[in-house]
């Protein structure tokens, strides 16, 4: 299948293939979906910033980043250019093993930070602890360091499953009560606008017992389809995939099946592909997940076997919540992962903006 793909690649970048689609112009701008707040003067310290996905969020909502830790080389860099006045350290300086926290003590309002989720997640195997990427522990290093106001940490939703109870009680709750009082929250994409089946667990812990009565978790400012959701009418219509990505209307539309990290897996991929059941989403929404293009302009020229919409990285982009302009860095897998490894930007924006309410009020 690789040599048949590879040739048919060969054909289309040489132009034998008459292109099927034209080039999409995105409905959506995620940008719209986290208007830019003013600064709240608020101090941020972010941890595993990946691309850069949890950042964005708090930027936008108003936040200032004192630094952000990231080990991959990529990913930093992505960051480092979509800000190039942060402090982001990348590579080994990146490390959060190796970093003494101690002179942030009392320099920061809020630490976050999503560490790696392969030890909890279903795609893996799930032995939590016992999987040297469990980075956890380090988190709660950091957390009781530098003793921020709060702090903000986010995962795949297997870690609130029965299976990883014990675990997030005493590597989590145990570890922090003493000081902060602590929140656990399930937020699905969708409910900000996002058009993506993407549901992340946050727990939220602040110092001061008055700013956690205060809190509020983030309400849901969209509704897609047929939600649960008591329909109010300050909820916006989330898109589905194919309008979100401007694709001419074929009768059916839908949220994206999730996006699979793709740095996580065997072997390096351009598919978003998760499961056999995001594979007949996507063939109903006629959008072909594997073979990502790195632009617009030769996902058009190398046309699916199937006819359907091949995708770009910036369109992997717009369903994940990311402005297309972020200016991911690497080969077309590696961006593809620090997409897939990201929150959405407008669900991070979310918390950012509940956590900084609850300390104005
Ligand atoms: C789930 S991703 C975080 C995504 C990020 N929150 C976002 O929204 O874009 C976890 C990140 O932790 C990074 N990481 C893993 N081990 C690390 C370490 N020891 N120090 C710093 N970063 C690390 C990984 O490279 C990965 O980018």
């Amino acid at each position: 299948m690789s040599v048949q793909s590879r040739e048919a690649k060969l054909r289309a970048i040489q132009g034998e293939v008459e292109p099927l689609h034209e080039i999409n112009v995105p409905k959506l701008d995620p940008y719209d979906l986290m208007p830019q707040r003013e600064s709240n003067r608020l101090r941020a310290l972010s941890l595993f910033s990946g691309g850069g996905g949890l950042d964005l969020g708090f930027d936008r909502a108003g936040f200032s980043h004192v630094a952000s830790y990231e080990i991959l080389g990529h990913a930093a860099e992505t960051l480092k250019r979509a800000r190039p006045n942060w402090v982001v350290n990348g590579n080994q300086d990146g490390d959060v093993t190796s970093a003494k926290w101690t002179s942030l003590s009392g320099e920061v309002d809020i630490v976050h930070g999503g560490p790696p989720c392969q030890p909890f997640s279903i795609a893996g195997r799930q032995k939590g602890a016992d999987d040297t990427r469990d980075m956890w522990p380090e988190l709660v290093r950091c957390i009781r360091a530098v003793k921020p106001r709060a702090f903000v940490a986010e995962n795949v939703p297997a870690l609130a499953s029965k299976k990883f109870a014990p675990y997030v009680q005493s590597q989590i709750i145990d570890m922090l009560s003493y000081r902060y009082h602590i929140k656990m929250l399930m937020l699905r994409a969708e409910d900000f606008g996002v058009p993506q089946i993407r549901r992340r667990v946050v727990f939220v812990g602040f110092a001061r017992k008055k700013d956690a009565v205060r809190f509020v978790p983030p309400a849901a400012t969209h509704r897609w389809g047929d939600s649960q959701l008591e329909f109010t009418e300050n909820l916006e219509r989330c898109m589905g995939a194919r309008e979100a990505l401007g694709l001419p209307d074929i009768g059916f539309d839908a949220l994206s099946p999730t996006i699979r990290s793709s740095l996580t897996g065997p072997r390096h991929t351009t598919s978003i592909l998760n499961s056999v059941a995001a594979q007949r989403t996507f063939e109903a929404l006629q959008i072909w997940p594997n073979g990502v293009a790195a632009t617009r302009e030769k996902a058009r020229a190398y046309v699916a076997n199937n006819g359907h919409f091949r995708l770009s990285v910036q369109d992997v982009a717009v369903l994940q919540g990311f402005p297309e302009d972020w200016p991911f860095d690497g080969a077309t897998y590696m961006q593809l992962g620090q997409l897939g490894n990201a929150v959405p930007p407008p669900m991070g924006y979310a918390v950012a903006s509940s956590v900084a309410a609850a300390f104005e009020a």
